[in-house]
């Protein structure tokens, strides 16, 4: 690492090792399925570490020597073209730095996608430049991309994010035709990674569907207390600073250890704290009602986007923490809510809008510090 890292606990990206949190059977599992050419299903809420752990596994030294590694997020696509787009663009980026034999040899055998490859008029270098409109056979572009892929001189791995975002394209058959070619691949293995873990168990779990029982599956949970709490020790003697381990203990058991309002958390309080002075609980929860306070306005407008029958049901639950019965009578009850189909009509919109995660049989507010801010404008306030 060249560059000085100013703030050891990363919000966003991966960086390196060094600032990378255990995670330690999870890498050896996924990196030993991929060498073995097992695709894997990785699942857990948004921002527990999916892309994370990806990324750390791609830069393990058995994996960027032996391996062209590939790593597409189609959260935000809504059809094949777009997937053939996004695909096609990424892999063309990985190799333009490699020269234009690398670029010309990819538009040779991805011939559909020809009319992408231009010069800049600039610089000379080759660019991607297509509307996605210009698609005009993303059947005939995702084969030549996987014969691409097949071809290549190392093995390949690809990994997708959001990838039950495929069950909302609109052309027919979309998972049949891609597990029918990923199933030929000889020489690249795949990683799915998904937030909604519905979608994803019903893509990979229903004897019915085309993925049925194609991929090992993992369950990407919180880092466990004690890991982290070494590692934020460590990052913070580096500066000679000091956090106490009730305060870790305080900010891990309110957060359930989630990653990313862990680092979000984590990453003020090491910017607040003085050199060899301990930080205090009191002190973390200041930081801590600071950092869900600064929020407040995107807060604001999504509670007051939502239809009153879900916002009722949004603040018991938020009330609760975990909820879980919310048909029942008692639940009703308890928050004045109006019967049991119109919380199971107004829970199903939340779910959909991501405002609420069911696990098992617990509903929770998705965003932690939304929840946070929630029972503390709403209902029974919290502190550390
Ligand atoms: N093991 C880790 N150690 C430190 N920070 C992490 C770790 N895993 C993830 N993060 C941080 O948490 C954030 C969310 O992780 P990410 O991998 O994007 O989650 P997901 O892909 O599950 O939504 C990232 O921006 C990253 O900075
Ligand atoms: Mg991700």
């Amino acid at each position: 690492m060249t560059n000085k890292v100013r703030n050891p606990f990363i919000i966003s990206g991966y960086l390196s090792a060094e600032y990378f949190c255990d995670r330690k059977t999870e890498s050896i599992e996924l990196t030993g399925a991929l060498q073995n050419r097992r695709n894997t299903v990785l699942v857990s809420p948004r921002r527990m570490g999916k892309t994370g752990l990806i990324e750390h596994c791609f830069h393990q030294k058995e994996i960027t020597k032996a391996y062209h590694t590939f790593f597409i997020d189609i959260y935000a696509t809504g059809s094949l073209k777009e997937f053939v787009f996004i695909l096609g663009k990424h892999i063309f980026n990985k190799l333009k730095p490699k020269g234009i034999k690398f670029v010309e040899q990819f538009f040779a055998t991805i011939s559909s996608l020809r009319p992408a490859f231009k010069l800049d008029p600039v610089n000379g270098q080759p660019v991607f430049d297509i509307g996605i409109g210009d698609i005009r056979q993303p059947l005939l572009s995702i084969e030549e991309i996987f014969t691409y892929l097949e071809s290549a001189d190392k093995p390949c791995i690809v990994a997708i994010n959001e990838f039950q975002q495929i069950t909302r394209y609109p052309e027919k058959n979309i998972e049949a035709i891609l597990r029918t070619h990923i199933q030929k691949c000889r020489n690249t293995s795949f990683v799915f990674s998904g937030s909604q873990r519905h979608m994803m168990q019903n893509i990979f779990f229903s004897a019915s569907r085309p993925f049925y029982q194609s991929a090992s599956f993992m369950n990407l949970e919180p880092i466990a207390i004690e890991p982290y709490r070494k590692f934020i020790h460590k990052q913070f003697n580096k500066a000679d600073k000091k956090i106490s381990d009730e305060c870790i203990t305080r900010i891990y058991t309110l957060l359930e250890g989630h990653t990313w309002y862990m680092q979000v958390l984590l990453n003020h309080l090491y910017e607040q704290a003085d050199k060899s002075k301990e930080i205090t609980v009191a002190e973390a929860n200041t930081v801590l009602q600071a950092t869900v306070e600064s929020y407040r306005t995107i807060y604001q407008s999504m509670v007051a986007m939502l239809p009153e029958r879900q916002k009722e049901v949004l603040f018991a639950i938020a009330k609760e923490g975990k909820a879980t019965e919310i048909t029942s009578t008692e639940f009703i009850k308890r928050h004045g809510l109006n019967s049991a189909s119109s919380v199971q009509s107004a829970v199903k919109q939340l779910l959909d809008k991501e405002f609420v995660t069911k696990e098992g049989t617990d509903y929770q507010v998705y965003d932690r510090f939304f929840g946070l801010w929630l029972s503390k404008t709403y209902g029974i306030g919290y502190m550390l």
